[in-house]
C-alpha cells in the first residue's frame, strides 16, 4: 500500500513539474498494464510455450506499473531494456530493482537507460517493444521521429504495443486554441498512418483513468524485406 502511495505521489509530482513528457496524473492501472504486456506473457514459462530468448524494450516505464507485469513474465534468457527520460523515475526504478523481490530476481538481465528513446537508434533490434510515451503531448516532428526510431528498433515480425487515451483528440481539441488543435490533428494523422502500416490488434481498456486503447503493431514491412532478402540469397 505504502509503495502504491509513493508511486502515485511520484507521478503526480512529475505531472506538475514536467506535464508534457509525463503526460498522466496516475500510473497505468493493472488492466492497462496487462494489455500492454500481453505479448510478453505469450510463451512465458507459466504459459508453457516457446522458450527462446527475446530482447524486450520498455519505453517510458515511469514508476514501473507495466514493468512489474513484464518482469513477472520474462523467460529465463530474456533481456529487458528500460529507456526513461526522467531522472526521478530512473532513481525510483533503480530502487525497485535493488529491493523489491519480483524486480530483484531479474535485475541481472535488465538495463535502465537514462536517455530519450530517440538516442537508442543503432541498438540491436528488439523482439517486443512496449511504449508508454504520451505521443499526443508532443510536437508533430517529434512524433514522426519517435515512430521512425521505434520502427527501426523493431526486428522483422516484432510487435510494438502502445496506448492512447480514448477520446483524447476530441477532448484536447475542445480545450485548446487553434494552433494546438492543428498540432493534435497532425499528430493523429501521423499515428494513424503508422497504425495503417501494421496494426494487428486493438484492445479497449475501460478500467483505467482515463480509459485507453492499446494498439499492437507488427513490423510486417521489415518481415517481408527479410523474407525477400532470404529468397534472393537462396
Ligand atoms: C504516460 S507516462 C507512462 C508511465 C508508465 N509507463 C505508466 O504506464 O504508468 C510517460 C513516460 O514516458 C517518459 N518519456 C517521455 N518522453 C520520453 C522519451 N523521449 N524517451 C523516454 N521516455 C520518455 C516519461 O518520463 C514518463 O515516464
Amino acid at each position: 500500500m505504502l509503495r502504491r502511495i509513493r508511486e502515485y505521489q511520484a507521478v503526480f509530482g512529475e505531472f506538475r513539474r514536467t506535464f508534457r513528457t509525463t503526460g498522466t496524473l496516475l500510473p497505468s492501472s493493472r488492466p492497462l498494464s496487462q494489455a500492454l504486456s500481453k505479448y510478453v506473457r505469450q510463451g512465458s514459462p507459466s504459459s508453457g510455450g516457446d522458450t527462446s530468448a527475446r530482447r524486450i524494450l520498455e519505453v517510458g516505464p515511469g514508476t514501473g506499473p507495466v514493468t512489474r507485469r513484464i518482469v513477472a513474465s520474462l523467460r529465463p534468457t530474456d533481456q529487458l531494456d528500460l529507456v526513461e527520460l526522467n531522472g526521478t523515475f530512473v532513481e525510483l526504478l533503480k530502487g525497485r530493482f535493488d529491493r523489491e523481490p519480483p524486480f530483484k530476481s531479474v535485475a541481472d538481465r535488465v538495463r535502465i537507460l537514462h536517455q530519450p528513446v530517440q538516442n537508442l537508434l543503432g541498438e540491436e533490434p528488439y523482439d517486443l517493444i512496449i511504449s508508454g510515451l504520451p505521443l499526443n503531448n508532443f510536437e508533430v516532428d517529434e512524433v514522426e521521429r519517435i515512430l521512425d526510431v521505434l520502427r527501426q528498433l523493431l526486428a522483422p515480425g516484432a510487435t510494438l504495443s502502445f496506448f492512447e487515451y480514448i477520446g483524447i483528440h476530441r477532448a484536447r481539441a475542445a480545450l485548446s486554441g487553434r494552433a494546438q488543435r492543428r498540432r493534435i490533428r497532425e499528430v493523429a494523422r501521423v499515428v494513424g498512418r503508422f497504425l495503417d502500416e501494421g496494426e494487428t490488434k486493438r484492445d479497449c481498456v475501460l478500467t483505467n483513468v482515463p480509459p485507453a486503447w492499446v494498439h499492437h503493431v507488427r513490423n510486417v514491412k521489415a518481415q517481408h524485406r527479410a523474407a525477400d532478402a532470404q529468397l534472393s540469397a537462396d
